[in-house]
Parts: C-alpha cells; structure tokens; sequence
C-alpha cells in the first residue's frame, strides 16, 4: 500500500526507515519530510496543518495510510477530518482524534482523565485569569519547589520549575494575566513536585487492544549534567536499566491498563501512540504528562530495536487486532545522540553544510532538522541529525555512537557527551 507520513523530524526519518523495510509498502511519501526521508521516501512540500493539501495528495497518490508524526494536526483534528470525508475514510489513520489528542493538547483535560481513572499522578489545581488570587494562595499552601504547567500545547517550552515563591506568583499573574505562553496559559495548572527519576513509556493501541513498546529515557536540557535550558530532547536511551519486570508490571497494571480502559469507556477514538512521561518516585510510577505521538529522539532508540513489521503492526491497529500480534524486540540497548546546530535553542544558523553522514557504518543516522541545497545535505533547524547505535549495556551503545559522532562535521556542532550519566 502506499503511505504518507506527516511531519519532518528525526522521528519520521525513523518511521520512514521502518516503513520502507516492509514488503507491504508501495510507494512512500513524507510531508514535508526532510534530507533524510528524500532519500528513501517521496518528500512533499505540504505543512502538516494543511489539511486540503494532504487530500489532495491522499486521492491523487492513492494513499491508504497515513502516519501522523506530531502533536499539532492532530490536536487540530487530522484524524476527524478524515474520519468525516467520505473520499478520506478508509484511510488508516494512525493518530488519535482531536479528543484523544487533548491528553496531549490539555494539561488539564490529561490531568482530570488521571483523577478520574485513579492513575497516580502528582496533586494538582488549575486556575485562570478571573482567579489568579486563588493561585496565589494555593501556591502558599505548597513546598518548593513550585510547579506551573501551562493548559495548552507549548513546544516544550509550557512548564516551569521554580524555587522562589514571590517568582513562582510573578510568573503564574504573567501566564494568566499576560499570555505568557499567549493561549496557551489562559489557564495554568499548578502541580505539587515529584522527586524522582523519570522515564517514558510507549504504548501502541487499537483502542480496545495494546502493546507496550520498550521504555526510554530522554535527556532534556542542552546542558552536560541536565543544566541549562530544556531542548526537544539531546538524546536517548532504551531500554532504561531501572525498569525491570517488577516496575514494569505496575506501570502496567496502574498507568497502562487504567489508561487504555478509560479512552474505550469514553468512547474516544484512539488508534495511535500513547507517550507516557513517568517519574519513579520511591519505587512507585507517577505519570507526569501524556502525549499523543511518540517522542523525538525517543523514536530514534525505540523503534529500531522493533524487529516486527511497522506497517503489519499498523494495519492491525487500523483493523483494531492488536490483540493478535506479539511484539519481536531486539534485546540490545539501543542508544541516540543527538548533534544540534550552535545557539539552540535560541538563535542558530541554518544552511550550513553537512560532511560526514556517509561515512558512517556501525550506527543508523537519523535526520531531523536537515534540508537538500545544490544536492547537498545541509542544517534547517536546531536538531539536526541523530546517532543511533546498539549495543550489550548503553555504555557499549554509546561508545559506539560517541565514536561515529566524530565523523559528522557542521559548524558550530554540539552534543552532549554524558548521556546516561544518571544510571
Ligand atoms: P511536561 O511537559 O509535563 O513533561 O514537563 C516537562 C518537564 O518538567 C518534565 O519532563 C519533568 O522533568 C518536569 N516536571 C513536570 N512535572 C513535574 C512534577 N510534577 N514534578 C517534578 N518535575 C516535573
Ligand atoms: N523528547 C520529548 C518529546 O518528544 O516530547
């Protein structure tokens, strides 16, 4: 069949890897897609929000399946439009509906659904403009250090960590009352602080049915040390060591199932990634986010270590059967480092040329924020490529994609040299 994947990341250059491994795929295209995915896949000039354009190319090429990489079309509806055009609906969508994606789309939304379900998670409130008082004096009632989640979709950006509580009341009045993430924290949800060490989950649904992908850890800030400001992700590791069967077995029973659960009683449309943000406070999970797409670079590290069929597995979620495949996981550790351009993530330099991906033989390079110029493979964004190598223990792993990161030259590139220095 032919597919389309939606998005231009170091994720959907993974999706694509997969997919274009499979016998069942025809013709395969990404929008917009970047150098990477021009390489095995057909790139279209389409933003992903643009949802006539995608139509267009969906009957023209006669795509059956679509792939849907980021937040953003979905939590504006891409599964819904094309559930509800008669030419669109027998796509498969992989991505929930517009209301499954709200558990990504609104802190709050992913914070009731948790209450409802009794999914430990941390205690929480949420306020508005008309009272930004009531904020205050909850915030007083709290320990440092004060956690404020903007409501809406952020980037990454919505949520702030602060120990100062005449700041953490100063910066609440500037979410609500001065739109300091603009929409987005038109409402703030103040959460209490959980000590811990985190790690995400990936779950694949049907919507009736499941199967849990391997854990991964992610190392957010651009900083040796996690320090500095917080980045899309420097890095991945999978599967986390910590998370062995006994801490498996209650993230299943007490986040998973819970979870699955509550989205078919409510009847919303869920075929797609469930991306479970944890920390491990004691020996117990809390989930501290929900998104609705897999992770980036967590996808990266993941998804090679699948050894299954990427679209199979998808046309079983389309035709709601998960339940009867079973999961084939390459038992290494698969491990990503992730090059960013100079400055990010403030300011950074696009178009600079790239050297050195071909050279590369013992790990996968996944691109993300890459573009073609003159046929050559240049920077278009602040992550640009990822190193993904496997490996016994993620020390092996990561010597591995330490040693290829070497042969990649841009200007002014940076990485992080001491990923997993927490484990
Ligand atoms: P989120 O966008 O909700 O994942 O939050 C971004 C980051 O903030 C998380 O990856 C955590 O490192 C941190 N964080 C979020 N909520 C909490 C919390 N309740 N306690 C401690 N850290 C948190
Ligand atoms: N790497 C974190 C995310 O994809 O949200």
């Amino acid at each position: 069949m032919n597919i389309l994947i939606v998005g231009s990341g170091g994720r959907e250059h993974t999706f694509a890897y997969k997919l274009a491994q499979s016998d069942l795929c025809s013709k395969l295209f990404v929008a917009p897609g970047n150098a990477g995915t021009a390489s095995i896949a057909t790139n279209l000039d389409i933003s992903v929000t643009d949802f006539d354009k995608i139509k267009e190319v969906v009957l023209a090429e006669n795509i059956e399946m679509l792939v849907v990489g980021p937040e953003v079309p979905l939590v504006a509806g891409i599964t819904d439009f094309f559930k509800k055009d008669a030419q669109l609906a027998h796509v498969k969508v992989i991505g929930p509906s517009a209301e499954g994606a709200q558990l990504e789309g609104s802190k709050e939304y992913a914070k009731e659904f948790l209450m409802r379900y009794d999914i430990p998670t941390a205690a929480y409130e949420s306020f508005t403009a008309e009272t930004v008082e009531k904020g205050h004096a909850f915030l007083e009632t709290l320990k440092p250090p004060y956690v404020l989640k903007a409501d809406g979709l952020a980037a990454g950006k919505g949520v702030l960590i602060l120990e100062d509580l005449a700041e953490a009341k100063g910066e609440l009045t500037d979410m609500l009352t001065n739109e300091k993430f603009g929409e987005a924290s038109q409402k703030v949800v103040i959460e209490e602080f959980l000590d811990g060490i985190e790690l995400s989950v990936f779950v694949l649904t049907d919507g009736k049915n499941y199967i849990t992908l391997p854990t991964a850890k992610d190392y957010k800030r651009i900083g040796e040390g996690d320090t500095g400001l917080n980045t899309g992700g420097m890095g991945a590791i999978s599967p986390v060591p910590f998370a062995n069967d006994e801490f498996m077995a209650k993230i299943e029973n007490k986040v998973i199932k819970p979870t699955v659960a509550g989205l078919a009683k409510e009847n919303i449309d869920y075929k797609g990634f469930i991306f479970i943000g944890l920390i491990k406070v004691g020996n117990e999970p809390k989930v501290i986010e929900y998104n609705v797409r897999m992770g980036d670079p967590e996808t990266e590290a993941v998804l090679p270590r699948v050894k299954n069929d990427l679209v199979d597995l998808f046309v079983h979620v389309g035709n709601q059967t998960l339940d009867q495949v079973s999961l084939d996981l390459d038992p290494r550790t698969a491990v990503t480092v992730m090059t960013v351009a100079g400055g990010y993530p403030e300011a950074y330099n696009k178009g600079d040329e790239i050297k050195g991906i071909e050279t590369i033989e013992d790990s996968i390079v996944f691109q993300a924020g890459t573009t073609l110029k003159d046929g050559n493979v240049v920077t278009n964004g602040g992550r640009v490529l990822t190193i993904t190598s496997f490996g016994n223990d993620f020390k092996e792993a990561l010597a591995t994609s330490y040693k290829n990161v070497k042969k990649i030259q841009f200007k002014d590139m940076y990485y992080r040299t001491d990923l997993g220095f927490d484990l």
